[in-house]
């Protein structure tokens, strides 16, 4: 059942998803009913996942075939007479189609309905099934630590932890659910994976596009409920934690939410020593004269909602003591990229050293996306004459026969959980850890007035303090721009 069937998420993602599945032969025995608010006939509904599809996909053959096995529901969330009909739809469709009363409800839709909807599946009978039940819920799982724990109740009186997945879409991606194979299936970088050889760890996000229509959630939410929260300190989990035991999901998750006990609490008055804020003005992105963030649609002309994140992340372990991982993400920039940049130490002794030719660093650069791919920055002799140190780049792109099969984030997601693996969602304890940790920065970002917004003009890779950060400690960030050329070839 998917709740929001009408609305932008389930158009977008989750019908060509679904197909693609269908189409490999990986939904057998399945139908769907869409549930939404405004009336609709199952023909009306058909129609609206065909041209999903089609927009999405091109052409299909057996479209027609697929869109047969949706149903629709006019639904209103508070009515409990509402549930018992969809109810009755569903027990009826789960014996057409002899589905064991097995049972997924996917809440495509906005936050506050959550735990409504929650409550009612359960006391309104949906949750009683003879096979399993899982809920998959979308983000934002909250706006802080308080609101989460909250929502997490409401959820858990119908669902046990084991039965709720909760999605982080950048746990979809082929690169970031790279990010453990590269560690932990080459002898080459775990050794080395630590902080006497690694100098700090830089990941970047960033985006072309400006809030768009979401100026109402996005105030109420900003950059670093929006990308810090979620995406961003996953990243950092994935590439900080130990090797776990086993590939489970409980071990791997574990794993990772040690890594989140040992971040380094920094209290309210170091916040703007560990963190950047910006705020897009205006400017000229692809060509394009765009407004500033105060003036877009929805959005307060006032407004102190940060649409750039900086920070310095530590994490206070045996393995990372000292080594900073420094996280950029915003709207409004240069370029759209997702790039995980691994500086490695210097050497200790440089013997090809001359003072205008300095030997660089080695870097392993994950390219998350546009391309997806590695990239190891080493140094070899320069051909020919003397014994001169020059850049060279090992690259593996994720490009070909391959990648045009890679399946998308959403539909490998969707698998996941057909198949009952919650690996690549996040746990609650996850989710509690890094809203503690984000809580900190917005309690002192939201009491204080930035007095210098907007402070990044749009097209830019955001504020002078961001490079500040960094700058402090010694380092700069990799300009994205160079990192992409080699693995685009
Ligand atoms: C979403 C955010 O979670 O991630 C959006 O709400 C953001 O604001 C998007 O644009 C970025 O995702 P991707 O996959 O395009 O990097």
């Amino acid at each position: 059942m998917i709740f929001g069937a009408t609305g932008d998420l389930a158009i977008r993602k989750l019908f060509p998803s679904l197909y693609r599945l269908f189409e490999r032969g990986r939904l057998k025995k399945f139908a769907v009913i869409g549930v939404a608010r405004r009336p609709l006939t199952n023909d009306g509904f058909q129609k609206s996942v065909k041209d999903s599809v089609i927009n999405a996909l091109g052409d299909k053959e057996n479209i027609d075939e697929f869109i047969s096995y949706f149903y629709y529901h006019s639904h209103d969330v508070t009515d409990s007479s509402s549930y018992v009909a969809l109810r009755n739809l569903a027990n009826q469709i789960d014996e057409n189609y002899n589905l064991e009363g097995n049972r997924i409800f996917y809440l495509a839709m906005a936050p506050e309905f959550f735990g409504p909807i929650a409550l009612h599946l359960k006391s309104d009978g949906l949750t009683e099934v003879k096979g399993f039940k899982r809920l998959v819920i979308e983000k934002p799982f909250g706006k802080s630590l308080e609101s989460a724990k909250e929502l997490n109740q409401q959820i858990r009186t119908a669902f046990s932890e084991e039965e709720v997945y909760r999605i982080d879409h950048y746990l979809g991606k082929e690169m970031v659910r790279n990010i453990e194979v590269i560690r932990f299936a080459n002898a080459i970088f775990e050794p080395l994976w630590n902080n006497r050889y690694i100098s700090n760890i830089q990941i970047t996000s960033s985006e072309i596009l400006g809030v768009e229509e979401r100026g109402r959630y996005y105030e109420t939410s900003g950059a670093l409920r929006d990308m810090v929260q979620n995406h961003m300190m996953q990243m950092v989990a994935l590439l900080a934690m130990e090797p776990p035991i086993r590939l489970t999901t409980d071990e791997v998750r574990s794993e990772k939410v040690r890594v989140f006990r040992s971040l380094r609490r920094v209290e309210s008055n170091e916040i703007n020593d560990y963190f950047v804020r910006g705020q897009y003005g205006a400017g000229t992105v692809t060509d394009e004269q765009v407004p500033e963030y105060r003036a877009e649609p929805m959005v307060d002309k006032e407004s102190n909602t940060e649409t750039f994140v900086a920070g310095k992340i530590m994490i206070d372990n045996f393995r990372w003591a000292g080594v900073p991982f420094y996280i950029r993400t915003g709207k409004r920039m240069t370029t759209k990229s997702t790039k995980i940049v691994v500086q490695f130490k210097d050497i200790p002794m440089n013997l090809y050293y001359q003072p205008e030719k300095k030997v660089n660093p080695n870097l392993l650069v994950i390219h998350i996306q546009p391309e997806e791919g590695i990239t190891l920055h080493l140094n070899a002799k320069k051909a020919g004459g003397h014994l001169d140190a020059q850049e060279v780049k090992l690259s593996f792109a994720n490009t070909g026969i391959q990648a045009m099969n890679t399946p998308e984030g959403y539909e490998k997601l969707l698998y996941d959980c057909l198949r009952g693996d919650a690996t690549n969602f996040t746990h609650w304890d996850e989710v509690a850890y890094s809203w503690a940790f984000v809580d900190k920065i917005s309690d002192v970002w939201e009491n204080t007035k930035s007095v210098n917004f907007p402070n990044y003009v749009s097209g830019t890779t955001g504020p002078k303090a961001a490079d500040e950060l960094l700058e402090k400690d010694g380092f700069f960030w990799w300009p994205v721009k160079n990192l992409e050329v080699d693995i685009c070839k």
